[in-house]
């Protein structure tokens, strides 16, 4: 029967500790909310000691965020204990999480204490914290380096002065998992007391061991885990929360736990941070990266198309991520670019299919990624070279900020002079409804954007726009001084391509005699073919 192994996260401590990742108390309190939505079992809210700020921060969390545990660190000492206990007193329920440093290196170097005066402030600290809170976490510091049998006699007597959880900390990502492993073994079996007392991981990430290293110490017995949202931590970072709750959900028939986190949180979780510090992570960043379900090798494409299971262990939707992305260059295969024209409308024919097949490679080439734009323009080449079946003439729109717009528009076709006016939300949208009127062919927009060429308000505004008409869709791209008219002619674009080549499918079938019956065919064979 799998048991809860119980999340304890420490973004806003260990993780703030990192170069780059501090966050004040608005943007803790953010973060905390969205941990609490994410479904941590504890929140490490920060090291009061260590400023007026972070003390702060602790004591807003504690009085906000009412159904973790929320922990407060501190030293082994009294001045620590204190304020840590200041800040965090006011949760629904406090922890108070004190740590000692007790391997050898340690001891000698940093501290310059003898192993028996350690034990004492062990065993004075603990009992120290417990007179105030009756959940307390005691971390011997460089677990991983300590001496065996001085660990267990640290931690027995944390135990014998009241600690409710025992951390063991790999504090700079030496272990080795088997190492790691038997540490919680040796701990759990040979520490008198234990009973009652949870067993707690905390892994750093210096030899790229932290996930691996939290998995063998829940084998080894651990049932509480310590990690951080994007692996944000000390040197090298954490165990990277979403890792570790993925590994057991997707592993859960070998590993003997669950958690009871809410997966789908996970991708906001790590966007949030992102946002918040302004660290990004890899691409490749497993479970939230960008690419952590990006598809490009054509195999892979065409497999996943065909099944996502054939290259998916999980899917997006399982971490929050929208879906799963098939990301078209070199080296997609014919599979997967058929798919995305039907997405974009075109049913190609094989032949046509190998044609936009060939300029599509030839386009990998060159660029890295090939958008929609490129593949639009690739089953449309040619279409740049025809006459403007439209021409705008003129154009006038009314806009205020109270109300809605209006936009009257003249094209021409043919030597003949159409106008037509309609009003919508926005100029854009009135010029491209009263375009509509005109043309006959209805479209929406896929795709609108505006970027500025040259310096200052007098630079020049290009519109690109992608628009779907009758199922198919259809760029135009356009640049002027005035932005809505640049979006009025970039939609004209688009509306006289999509006229042309409705007109063109009409006039084959109306040639072969199939049956074609849409708006088109209507338009340009009225009396029917
Ligand atoms: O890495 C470490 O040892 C720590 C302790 C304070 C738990 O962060
Ligand atoms: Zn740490």
């Amino acid at each position: 029967m799998p048991e809860k192994a119980f999340i304890f996260d420490t973004t806003l401590r260990d993780g703030e500790q990192s170069p780059g990742c501090s966050m004040n108390l608005e943007e803790k309190l953010a973060m905390a909310r969205q941990l609490d939505r994410l479904g941590v079992d504890i929140l490490e809210a920060g090291f009061p000691i260590a400023s007026e700020g972070d003390s702060e921060a602790v004591k807003a969390i504690a009085a906000e965020i009412r159904r973790p545990i929320v922990a407060a660190l501190a030293r082994a000492n009294q001045l620590d204990i204190d304020r840590a206990w200041a800040a965090v007193k006011e949760a629904e329920r406090p922890r108070i999480h004190t740590f000692l440093a007790t391997s050898d290196i340690h001891l000698q170097y940093k501290l310059h204490k003898t192993r028996e005066e350690i034990l004492k402030q062990i065993s004075w600290a603990v009992g120290y914290a417990r007179s105030f809170c009756d959940n307390v976490e005691f971390s011997p510091e460089d677990a991983g380096r300590t001496d065996r049998s001085y660990l267990i006699e640290c931690c027995h007597a944390a135990v014998e002065a009241g600690a409710t959880v025992l951390n063991l900390p790999d504090t700079v990502g030496y272990c080795m998992e088997p190492e790691y492993e038997q540490m919680f073994a040796d701990v759990k079996a040979r520490v008198p007391g234990m009973d009652g007392v949870m067993l707690s991981t905390h892994t750093h990430d210096d030899l790229g061991m932290a996930v691996a290293n939290t998995l063998a110490g829940i084998r080894g017995g651990a049932r509480q885990v310590e990690c951080t949202i994007n692996g944000i931590g000390e040197r090298a970072g954490n165990a990277a929360l979403e890792e570790i709750v993925m590994a057991i959900y997707v592993r859960r028939d070998v590993l003997p736990v669950f958690t009871e986190i809410h997966t789908e949180e996970l991708f906001a979780s790590s966007q949030l941070l992102t946002r918040v510090t302004g660290v990004a992570v890899q691409r490749n960043k497993a479970i939230v990266g960008r690419n952590a379900f990006a598809h490009e090798a054509g195999i892979h494409q065409d497999g996943v198309l065909k099944k996502a299971i054939n290259y998916e262990i999980m899917t997006p939707q399982t971490v929050g991520m929208p879906a799963s992305e098939i990301v078209l260059g070199k080296h997609s295969g014919r599979h997967a670019l058929s798919k995305r024209y039907e997405e974009l409308g075109y049913q190609l024919t094989k032949p046509e299919l190998e044609r936009a097949y060939e300029l599509f490679t030839r386009l990998g080439d060159q660029k890295k990624n090939v958008y929609d734009e490129d593949l639009i323009g690739i089953v449309n080449e040619g279409f740049e070279h025809l006459p403007e079946m439209f021409t705008l003439k003129l154009f006038q729109t009314v806009s205020s900020s109270a109300g809605r717009s209006t936009a009257t528009v003249e094209l021409e076709k043919d030597g003949e002079v159409f106008h037509d006016s309609a009003t919508a939300e926005g100029p854009c949208d009135a010029a491209f409804c009263a375009i509509d009127r005109i043309v006959g062919v209805p479209g929406t927009i896929a795709d609108f954007s505006v970027h500025t060429v040259g310096p200052g308000t007098d630079g020049v505004a290009e519109v690109s726009i992608r628009a779907r008409f009758q199922g198919r869709e259809f760029t135009g791209r356009s640049t002027s001084h005035n932005v809505v008219e640049a979006a009025a002619r970039a939609y004209l674009q688009a509306a006289n391509k999509a006229t042309y080549e409705l007109k063109r499918a009409a006039e084959s079938a109306a040639a072969t005699g199939s049956v074609h019956s849409n708006e088109m065919v209507d338009r340009f064979f009225p009396g029917g073919y």
